[in-house]
């Protein structure tokens, strides 16, 4: 009975999709008809007219004259009702058909209301916190006049080097996967055709984040294998919680420029995954493929709208070429009238043929833009996306009894808190740690000293202060601010040093191939550790760092990466234990750079590593282990992993099993801990990653507490790509691992049937 109501139910849903899917085709093949070859080529073009960061070279020149003739589909960089509405007026009013502009930008972790950088989110481990995050960035940014994201970014990423790692969930496509998915859920909301929800566009497909070398925009060469198992999930996973647009990468994906890859945008996106949705191109990546070596303007223009390619960002090859292509046959009315059709369907979708100033409300902007409940979530996201990662003595918590000495470039920093890709936020909102430690520790006496400058390069901090003043150079010496430094230590109980990266030290362009510290940091935090003081590094980075040269002499370091508008408070929280930290790394942290790429999943090969034998394999210098293994974080309270249970030793195809195992918080403190489950297939028909991240729960334990934790082991969990690109389980040997990081784990054997 209940499955037959069910089954009635989907039925009836899908009916409604489907009238209204009919009803939206047939407003669009009416408009279609009604425009000339121009005014749809207009419509592929995505252009800016040059406010917030420009991230390419060009920028659009005419864009109003460029509206008023039918030649934009959409415009990036246009905030606020009021800007938003000055263009939409111009199509509206002035354009022969009067067809809604789109209006998109990069709201990435937040709009104005900044949260931490996405690879601080992704270390909350909470994909329903993760999905209240796009939830409150969508209502924000629509109450802004916007109506399309261009996030969220699942590029899996194991090289450090490149800078977007900030803007990414990390190394596991698992793990991205299901952030992936919270975020386009959040943006998206149940319905676009509710105001407060916009249309999510996932990035940068495929590949970007196995750049050479971690250099941004280098090329990228992977097995299919490699990128079947280990690359495409995310996107995937995307796709099928129905993202409405995708974005192509700069990259060429075996040896074809993304955005002009027919496997990819067509045979792989639209045929095998079904997308229907809009892809629109990176910022001129349709130019850059001239540069990539695949021909002269025209002819990848034309290359790239019959690989699949929708919409043309800021590069005008589609406007400028297009219709030439069209008339030498280069390409058929057919490409144009599919690409164009994908672009109106967006604009459908968001409802802007019902009402084009639907988003466009001053009062609600007013209301929601910066409210004070959106600061407060930010606080909240930003304290769980920290990640203990050291804490001897158990000197954190901060008693408030203590002398504080806070000491350090970032320790009262507006201009860095809000971390890469804030496109429209202002710095100058952002609470700084100092504020953030004063607000909130009354008897406590705190005494602030710079100690030295981000980085005293100057050519480095020339690059990293295009957006703004980033790394400021003191007027005063090194010395001068060294001294000042070591007395205000000496004077105090504990010290603590808020050290790291400034905001544009990663994100786009933005690789590194030294990730320590700075040097002016590292001369700082060794002289800290000559007082004999404790010293409570607090870190801040748009990635992971090679710590290794500092963390010996650190008595506790907690990672914060970007943290956002609410920095100052949030670190104030984990820092007197107001919030107990609970964040696991989503990446690992090397050892050092000659590891790279380093990552839990690596392969075992043909020689494993063995201390005792030459020929395994090992560096000669430096230890195979990163420094800091992905899924590691540490509490203020402790956890103890009971024995882990199977329901039974033997899975079949058709029936699952289930892992439990009893979680303890020992300590003192009430706590959170992400229990991680992945699986070792011992035998495979090629060569299997040495363990896959499977599943996770976030458990909220209370002191003295225990909880029962259950997972469900299914075969679909078992299957990977074999070598003929087949999603397929094999029978044998495996084990189950369940633990608190990739490293520490136990192990029980169990066989699948
Ligand atoms: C970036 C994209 C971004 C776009 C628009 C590009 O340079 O790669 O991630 O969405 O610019 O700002």
């Amino acid at each position: 009975m209940k499955k037959m109501r069910l089954l009635l139910c989907l039925v009836l849903f899908a009916t409604q999709i489907h009238a209204q899917d009919q009803k939206m085709n047939a407003f669009i093949t009416a408009l279609m008809a009604k425009m000339t070859v121009e005014e749809k080529i207009g419509q592929l073009n995505l252009i800016t007219p040059g406010s917030g960061i420009l991230t390419g070279s060009v920028v659009s020149t005419d864009v109003e004259g460029k509206i008023k003739s039918g030649k934009v589909g959409g415009l990036f960089g246009v905030i606020g009702a009021e800007k938003v509405k000055q263009a939409q007026d111009i199509s509206m009013k002035e354009s022969r058909l009067k067809i809604p502009l789109l209006f998109g930008s990069d709201v990435i972790h937040g709009h104005k209301t900044t949260f931490p950088i996405p690879i601080g989110v992704s270390c909350t481990w909470d994909t329903a916190l993760i999905r209240q995050s796009a939830i409150i960035a969508a209502a924000e940014a629509t109450a802004d006049g916007l109506n399309w994201a261009f996030s969220p970014m699942v590029d899996v990423a194991r090289d450090p080097r490149w800078g977007r790692v900030s803007e990414g969930s990390g190394e596991d496509p698992f793990l991205g996967s299901q952030i992936a998915i919270a975020m386009v859920k959040g943006y998206q909301g149940a319905s676009l055709a509710d105001k407060q929800t916009l249309l999510a566009c996932v990035k940068h497909f495929a590949l970007y984040g196995a750049a050479e070398g971690g250099r941004d925009y280098n090329t990228v060469d992977m097995s299919k294998i490699k990128m079947y198992n280990e690359y495409l999930a995310p996107y995937k996973a995307a796709v099928d919680a129905g993202v409405a647009t995708i974005m192509s990468s700069f990259n060429d994906v075996d040896g074809v420029p993304a955005t002009g890859n027919k496997w990819l945008l067509t045979d792989l996106l639209k045929k095998d995954w079904k997308f229907n949705g809009m892809v629109v191109s990176d910022y001129t990546s349709v130019n850059e493929m001239v540069n990539h070596r695949m021909g002269n303007l025209q002819e990848v223009s034309a290359q790239s709208i019959k690989a699949g390619l929708d919409m043309d960002m800021v590069g005008e090859g589609f406007l400028t070429t297009l219709k030439k292509s069209l008339d030498e046959k280069k390409i058929t009315m057919l490409d144009i009238d599919r690409a164009c059709r994908k672009v109106l369907e967006a604009k459908y979708k968001v409802g802007l043929f019902d009402d084009p100033y639907r988003y466009i409300d001053a009062a609600r902007g007013a209301k929601e833009v910066l409210s004070a409940d959106k600061r407060a979530f930010s606080r909240k996201i930003a304290g769980q996306s920290f990640v203990l990662l050291k804490n001897e003595k158990q000197i954190l918590p901060l008693k408030k009894t203590q002398k504080i000495a806070l000491i350090g470039p970032l320790a009262n920093d507006k201009n860095n808190m809000l971390g890469t890709w804030a496109v429209s936020a202002d710095p100058q909102l952002s609470i700084p740690v100092l504020m953030g430690m004063q607000q909130q520790s009354n008897a406590t006496s705190i005494v602030y000293a710079k100690g030295a400058n981000i980085t005293d390069d100057t050519t480095l901090a020339k690059k990293v202060n295009v957006f703004g003043l980033r790394v400021d150079i003191d007027k005063r010496t090194p010395d001068a601010m060294l001294q000042e430094a070591l007395s205000t230590a000496n004077a105090s109980d504990v010290v603590v040093a808020v050290l790291g990266e400034a905001s544009e030290m990663s994100g786009e362009a933005a690789s590194r191939s030294d990730i320590t510290l700075p040097a002016s940091q590292i001369k700082l935090l060794n002289a800290l550790y000559t007082t004999g003081k404790p010293v409570v590094v607090v870190l801040m980075s748009g990635r992971p760092l090679v710590l290794t040269n500092m963390i010996e002499g650190a008595t506790a370091v907690l990672h914060v990466w970007h943290a956002g508008i609410e920095a100052g408070n949030a670190i104030a929280d984990v820092l007197f234990g107001e919030v107990n930290p609970s964040g696991k790394l989503s990446m690992t942290f090397p050892y050092s750079v000659g590891q790279i790429p380093v990552y839990y999943s690596q392969k075992t090969t043909g020689r494993p590593m063995d201390q005792n034998n030459k020929f395994s394999t090992k560096y000669l210098d430096i230890p195979n282990e990163p420094l800091f293994p992905f899924g590691f974080g540490l509490s203020y309270t402790q956890f103890a992993y009971s024995d882990v249970k199977l329901s039974s030793n033997k899975i079949s195809k058709s029936e699952s099993i289930t892992a439990s195992v009893t979680l303890t918080n020992k300590g003192q403190y009430d706590g959170a801990e992400v229990v991680q489950l992945y699986i070792e297939d011992k035998v495979r028909s090629i060569t299997p990653s040495a363990k896959e991240l499977k599943g996770f729960q976030k458990v909220n334990l209370k002191a003295g507490e225990s909880k029962t934790i259950t997972f469900k082991l299914t075969e679909e969990m078992l299957k990977f790509w074999n070598a003929d690109i087949k999603f397929v389980s094999e029978s044998g040997d495996f084990n189950l691992l369940i633990g608190g990081n990739s490293r520490d784990l136990q192990s029980v054997p169990f066989r699948l049937l």
